[in-house]
């Protein structure tokens, strides 16, 4: 059963969790499924603060019907966010609900015209202005490029809950979970943070002035388009989002390594007993094993990151090139590199990825080791030599 999910006596989650989706936006794997969360508002007028991805209209309708019984009609939908993850369905509510206006900003206009060639039944908002439900009012606040140019923030300045768009959410159904006190915390933060990462975390600045202007609202319950809804401890996943936003790391490391036929890979082992023995706190992943937007979020957390990459045609291995794309287009901040290889006949990975510090400005950590064909004595010396390096960098 399809059941409306309350937040306060007046407001419920109508939203939908899908866990039908391999990737979302056809990219990110979602092993542990994603929400599209929409919340009903009912007062004297009713609205809905956003809607759902377009093949999840009949379980959200369930629960708007739900609420809505006896025929009372809707008013608005605010539109906080115009990606199709959350708009899909809108044409179809504009068809069911005769009387819903459709509220958002100039640029959401432009974005309803362009999707789905909605050009009437709007109310277009400016920043600051208000609507009035009867006996609460509802607030905005633009917060442009988290992550698109038409995102902001409403509040509902009576019950104090925030319905912040994509800004605070996350990756996993809600169905292990719908509230801050009912989840596994430490798998929900991986899930958040993978979100963060890959979905938001390039637009950094603007999350943080996002932060900065939702601020003066007394926040009570923090509800995202994505993820878990915070009413225990709203701050708590808005200093998340903050610190990710400030680049602040933990003094660890990620080992991202690629490794065609083992040469790379046993410099690798032996780089990570190094560090292991030195304490280092240190994740791996091999890059033809783990999905890139795991990688990701842990180098997110991360102060240094070490790259093991074979020479493949005189370039990058192209697992390792799609990773060093990924984080140049992240625009990560305040991060080290350290660098370490194999090549058979002709080398070039060292020098990309060398080319790729410096671009980003990362600290690159000396010394780059390179084997030509297998690992001999003095590559694992080397290894030794930079695991001194990495650990003296970070402190430990
Ligand atoms: Fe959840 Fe940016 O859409």
């Amino acid at each position: 059963m399809n059941r409306a999910i309350p937040l306060t006596e007046s407001i419920h989650w109508v939203g939908a969790n899908d866990r039908e989706t391999e990737l979302f936006e056809n990219l990110w794997p979602l092993p542990h499924g994603v929400s599209y969360n929409a919340y009903l508002i009912e007062d004297q007028r009713t609205a809905l603060v956003d809607a759902v991805k377009g093949p999840f209209l009949s379980e959200f309708l369930d629960r708007v019907r739900e609420r809505l019984h006896g025929g009372r009609r809707l008013d608005y939908l605010i539109i906080n966010h115009m990606e199709p993850d959350h708009s899909g369905s809108l044409r179809y509510l504009l068809h069911l609900f005769p009387d819903l206006i459709l509220v958002g900003n100039a640029k959401t206009m432009d974005l309803l015209k362009g999707f789905y060639n909605i050009t009437d039944r709007t109310h277009v908002i400016q920043d600051g202005d208000g609507l009035d439900l009867g006996s609460r009012r509802l607030e905005f606040a633009f917060t442009p490029m988290v992550h698109w140019p038409e995102t902001m923030m409403t509040f509902d300045s009576r019950d104090r809950v925030l319905f912040s768009g994509d800004a605070f959410g996350g990756f996993g159904a809600t169905d292990l979970g719908l509230f801050d006190d009912e989840i596994d915390q430490v798998f929900f933060e991986d899930e958040i943070l993978r979100y963060f990462s890959n979905i938001v975390g390039r637009y950094s600045p603007m999350v943080l002035k996002a932060i900065d202007k939702v601020s003066r609202w007394d926040i009570g319950i923090v509800a995202s388009t994505h993820g878990p809804i915070w009413r225990r401890d709203p701050h708590r996943v808005i200093d998340l989002y903050a610190r990710w936003s400030r680049h602040e790391t933990d003094p660890s490391v990620v080992l991202a390594y690629a490794s065609m036929y083992g040469n790379t890979y046993r410099q690798v082992e032996h780089l990570a007993r190094a560090l292991t023995e030195a304490k280092v706190p240190l994740k791996i992943h091999n890059l033809s094993r783990s999905h890139a937007s795991f990688v990701i979020r842990d180098i997110w957390r991360a102060r240094g990151l070490v790259l093991a990459c074979p020479t493949y045609n005189m370039g990058l291995f192209p697992l390792t090139d799609n990773l060093v794309r990924m984080l140049e287009n992240k625009q990560l901040k305040n991060r080290f590199l350290a660098l370490l290889g194999s090549y058979g006949w002709a080398g070039g990975a060292m020098k990309t990825l060398t080319q790729f510090a410096e671009k980003s400005h990362w600290q690159l950590i000396d010394p780059v080791v390179e084997a030509k064909c297998a690992p001999a004595a003095a590559d694992f010396e080397n290894c030794r030599r930079l695991a001194a390096a990495i650990t003296a960098r970070l402190g430990i």
